[in-house]
């Protein structure tokens, strides 16, 4: 099932907080709803949030035929959607790199006429470049695991979070029909189970085994058995190699590196962010308390305590192993130019 995907004029993507109880399909001209659904994690993964910010900016420029739609010119309202986009969500740089590139293209519109169309044909490009270099990426990555490898991944970084076959679990879709994955591990990811709901959602379906245990089972898994390979996707990744992933990624990384098992990460280019020297800048967002004190409708926490929800963390890059990318396999030392990633900036809330 495509998470996401333009058709008729409309947006229609999956609300990934239902899954995997419910398959539920939203069809959307209003790109306010598409705003919502990233904020709430109905559209999530670092690239699927820039090809759904793609879409609805497109959406806005279509002129408004509902009443209760923002009035203007074209160009005001995919302004205004655009500010309100680039609120959503501050760590995944593919939000500003799908943004910015929205921005050249309406800045290279001759008149308001191209606007709509030259604008849906920049979203669809985004969408069909993200597609071919998770193939790609899933290539190269499927090459640095051995056969009949036992891996560990984390959060979801999978078809439902990006428009291809995705990165982590591309690589491994990508090895297991190679007949090289023996089984994988995936940790439930506190406090949403994206790793729990998604991760074993999509594998279980492509017939992959995998198992899920607490984030905070890894370093016991690896003691206990042969674990080959660690591998993650990213939210941003700075010039340096340091890498913003779901909490718990940098908790993998040591573990992995106590063990001497390998931590690769697998990202697309559009996922690196040259314009910052090192992951200490990379903005991590901090989500709401309510995802922590409560499981499904009942309070987890007691009312007087305080609770911490940081979305993700940065793993230092001298413990990443590798950083697969569609155009290869990067190792230490790395160095990333703006020609080697996304566009600079974004997001430096
Ligand atoms: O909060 P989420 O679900 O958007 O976080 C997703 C992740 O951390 C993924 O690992 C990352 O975005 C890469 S998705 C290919």
């Amino acid at each position: 099932m495509e998470p996401i995907e333009w058709r008729d004029g409309k947006v229609r993507f999956l609300d990934q907080t239902q899954l995997p109880a419910r398959e539920i399909t939203t069809e959307t001209d209003d790109p306010l709803v598409i705003v919502e659904a990233i904020r709430t994690l109905a559209i999530r993964g670092a690239p699927l949030i820039g090809i759904a910010a793609a879409y609805a900016v497109a959406l806005a420029a279509v002129p408004p035929v509902a009443a209760g739609k923002p009035p203007g010119t074209a160009a005001d309202r995919v302004r205004g959607a655009m500010e309100l986009l680039a609120g959503t969500r501050p760590t995944a740089v593919n939000l500003f790199s799908a943004l910015g590139r929205m921005k050249e293209t309406l800045d290279r519109c001759a008149g308001p006429a191209e606007i709509a169309p030259r604008l849906l044909e920049t979203a669809r490009a985004i969408h069909a470049e993200d597609a071919a270099m998770c193939a790609a990426i899933g290539r190269f990555g499927a090459g640095l695991l051995p056969a009949d490898a036992t891996v560990i991944t984390h959060c979801n970084a999978g078809a439902l979070a990006t428009g291809g076959i995705g990165t982590a679990l591309g690589v491994i879709t990508t090895a297991s029909s190679l007949g090289k994955i023996r089984r994988v591990y995936v940790g439930e990811t506190r406090p949403l189970f994206q790793g729990a709901r998604l991760t074993a959602w999509e594998l279980s379906g492509s017939g992959i085994d995998v198992t899920v245990m607490t984030d905070s089972s890894a370093p016991y898994l690896m003691i206990k058995e042969r674990v080959d390979a660690v591998i993650i996707g990213a939210d941003r990744i700075a010039a340096n190699g340091d890498v913003a992933n779901k909490i718990g990624s940098y908790a993998l990384a040591r573990a992995a590196a106590d063990h001497g098992i390998p931590f690769y990460v697998a990202a697309p280019t559009t996922t690196i962010d040259p314009s910052l020297p090192e992951g200490g800048a990379i903005p991590i967002e901090v989500r709401a308390a309510e995802e922590l004190t409560f499981s499904g409708t009942g309070r987890i926490v007691p009312g007087g305590a305080s609770v911490w929800t940081p979305a993700f963390d940065v793993t230092p890059h001298e413990y990443v192993t590798a950083i697969v990318t569609e155009n290869g396999v990067n190792r230490p030392p790395y160095s990333f130019h703006a020609e080697d990633g996304g566009r600079p900036g974004g997001g430096g809330k």
